[in-house]
């Protein structure tokens, strides 16, 4: 029965490692990797695309200091916008282990990706300038990623009303800097002074519209849900000022981290 012992004794052991290696290292994630396929925009844009699906307009191409990326099936009809994930290339020849941490800003695919990112990202994935060129040339390359939790420590979830917004009919807007691992699955606007709620369409991407929106000064509430079911609502502390612009940015005073 020498086999069993010592095979009992190897799991334990790789109980141990893991254990260990992530007491010591990345607390942000505590999932494991898929093995995917991951290229990058064909434009020579440094940066990410400032017409990206989840319709952060130009602010969805510098983002995360431009590491951004599209995704094909985990965009998700628009609830993976503002997702991070962790992408490192896997050839042990040119990539790094730690990769690149990107941001869904938009949508798309190539030949059988899950993302295509910034070259700025896709550059990052490599150990150094030369195998950075490697991976270039490749085009795809494999990959494997994981959710992690996006992290703007400097900013407050932050709302910008859609310049399509039309005072007071018609109420558009895109938030900016999610944070954390969980999805927003819901958003509600209420009349700061009675709580009387109204639940918004999700228009595309992280947009969300409503007509006739409530008046006063407007109180958000988002939904973060997890891949497990785990439900938060989030009730910034700042509201929606009466009269609401187009084009303007409101800060929402929330932070909201895991
Ligand atoms: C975030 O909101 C808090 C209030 O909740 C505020 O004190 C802080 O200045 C805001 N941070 C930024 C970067 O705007």
């Amino acid at each position: 029965m020498a086999f069993s012992f010592h095979a009992v004794m190897f799991i334990a052991s790789a109980l141990i490692f893991s254990l260990l290696t992530q007491s010591q290292g990345d607390t942000t994630s505590s999932g494991s990797f898929i093995h995917s396929r991951a290229g990058y925009y064909p434009n020579s844009e440094e940066i990410g695309s400032e017409t990206g699906r989840c319709g952060y307009g130009s602010f969805g191409a510098i983002i995360n200091y431009g590491d951004v990326a599209a995704a094909s099936d985990l965009y998700r009809d628009g609830v993976g916008c503002g997702a991070c994930y962790q992408v490192r290339c896997t050839n042990v020849k040119d990539c790094s282990n730690e990769g690149v941490t990107v941001v869904i800003t938009d949508q798309g695919s190539s030949d059988r990706t899950d993302f295509i990112m910034s070259q700025k990202a896709f550059r990052k994935m490599a150990q150094n300038s030369y195998a950075a060129s490697s991976l270039m040339s490749q085009g795809i390359v494999d990959i494997e990623y994981r959710r992690v939790s996006c992290s703007y420590p400097k900013y407050n979830i932050t709302i910008k009303i859609d310049e399509s917004s039309d005072y007071p009919y018609y109420l558009a807007f895109v938030i900016w800097y999610q944070q954390g691992q969980k999805d927003i699955t819901a958003v509600q606007l209420c009349e700061t002074n009675n709580f009387n709620c109204k639940l918004l369409d999700r228009s595309y991407g992280s947009v969300f519209t409503t007509t006739s929106p409530p008046s006063g000064p407007l109180s958000l509430r988002m939904l973060f849900s997890s891949e497990d079911g785990d439900e938060k609502w989030v009730v910034p502390v700042n509201s929606i000022p009466e009269n609401w612009k187009k084009g303007a940015v409101y800060d929402t005073g929330v932070q909201v981290e895991v």
